[in-house]
């Protein structure tokens, strides 16, 4: 019996029909049972019945094993030589790519990624930022509140940042803060009530404008290449004094006038100036020993730019066939 080699369900069923059928050598042999003396029957109905208990349990060892091999048998009617499903990897978000190359960029200049959380306060959101509580300033940012407490906020841009790090003390600062942002906005191709932004802070002594508009030089031209012109326009920022805004010619006509640009041949890319000393004050920094320039871009904006994007939507929406265009190498 041991010597019997089940491979296939039918092996199993002739196993069973072999010793356990109703014409099996079990019963076969328990046929036997008439012809064995007296007393010896005890002696050999015992042997009988481990023979017996053992066939049974052969017949489900057996059972099992084929079971298995029938499954895998199965799969042998299986063509391994097809080719396989293809594997689908995903690609970066076009506004992880860009804010990737920005945080490159001024990395290569020396600036260290730092960043803060999006719930922030009203202290490092606008207070210390020279926003007081009822400045008018505070009306450009649409602000969503925090039921739970009064004071907190979803931050509406990352400059909140630059104030922590402000704080902490250590001069010089050289930072560029990637990071969410929120402003109570109608949802549009324009705008949207969550956007990317890249901040930067540099603090030390002697800064000066033209350190600030040698930086965004540098940062524009590694960005978009060096066919296009760049003009600084005075602004107000709170924060900032003197502040502006960097323009650079449209990148889609060419100067000329088309819708991206409104038909000025001019996109606004970025809010800049020179650190207000108030801030300075405000963060325990000697606005007479120290002075920095800061600014501040939307990461929308620019990718929007860059690949001619025109739905801001585009972004949130998860469109794959939107997204699988991007690759770190366009
Ligand atoms: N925080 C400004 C904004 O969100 C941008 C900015 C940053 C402007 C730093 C000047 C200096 O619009």
């Amino acid at each position: 019996m041991s010597s019997f080699v089940a491979t296939t369900a039918d092996d199993t069923e002739a196993f069973r029909i072999k010793y356990l059928g109703t014409k099996g050598l079990v019963k076969e042999v328990m046929g036997e049972m008439k012809n064995v003396p007296g007393d010896r029957k005890k002696e050999f109905g015992q042997l009988l019945n481990e023979f017996k208990i053992f066939a049974e349990a052969k017949y489900t060892e057996i059972q099992s094993l084929t079971d298995n091999k029938d499954a895998t048998s199965e799969n042998a009617g299986f063509d391994w030589s097809l080719p396989g499903d293809p594997l689908r990897t995903g690609s970066r978000h076009p506004i992880s790519l860009v804010r990737n190359q920005v945080v490159s960029i001024f990395q290569r200049l020396g600036f260290a990624v730092a960043e803060g959380p999006e719930i922030e306060d009203d202290w490092h959101n606008f207070t210390a930022l020279n926003m007081p509580e009822n400045h008018t300033a505070r009306d450009m940012q649409d602000t969503f509140y925090i039921s739970q407490n009064p004071d907190w906020i979803l931050r509406t841009h990352t400059s909140s940042v630059q104030v922590r790090e402000m704080e902490k003390g250590k001069l010089p600062i050289r930072i560029i803060c990637p990071g969410r942002v929120y402003r109570n906005e109608t949802i549009s191709a324009r705008a949207h009530c969550f956007f990317h932004q890249v901040e930067g802070l540099y603090i030390a002594e002697n800064v000066s404008f033209a350190d600030l508009k040698q930086t965004l030089y540098f940062f524009v031209q590694e960005m978009f290449g060096k066919d296009f012109k760049v003009r600084f326009r005075p602004s107000y920022f709170p924060f900032t004094e003197p502040s502006a805004e960097m323009d650079i010619s449209c990148l889609i006509c060419g100067g000329t006038g088309c819708n991206v640009c409104k038909h000025t041949g001019w996109v606004e890319i970025l809010g800049c100036g020179m650190v207000h000393p108030n801030l300075l004050e405000n963060c325990g920094i000697d606005s007479n020993k120290y002075t920095g320039f800061a600014f501040g871009m939307g990461i929308e904006r620019i990718t929007m730019l860059k690949y001619q994007i025109k739905d801001l939507r585009l972004f949130s929406e998860n469109d794959v066939r939107f997204l699988k265009q991007f690759t770190a190498a366009t």
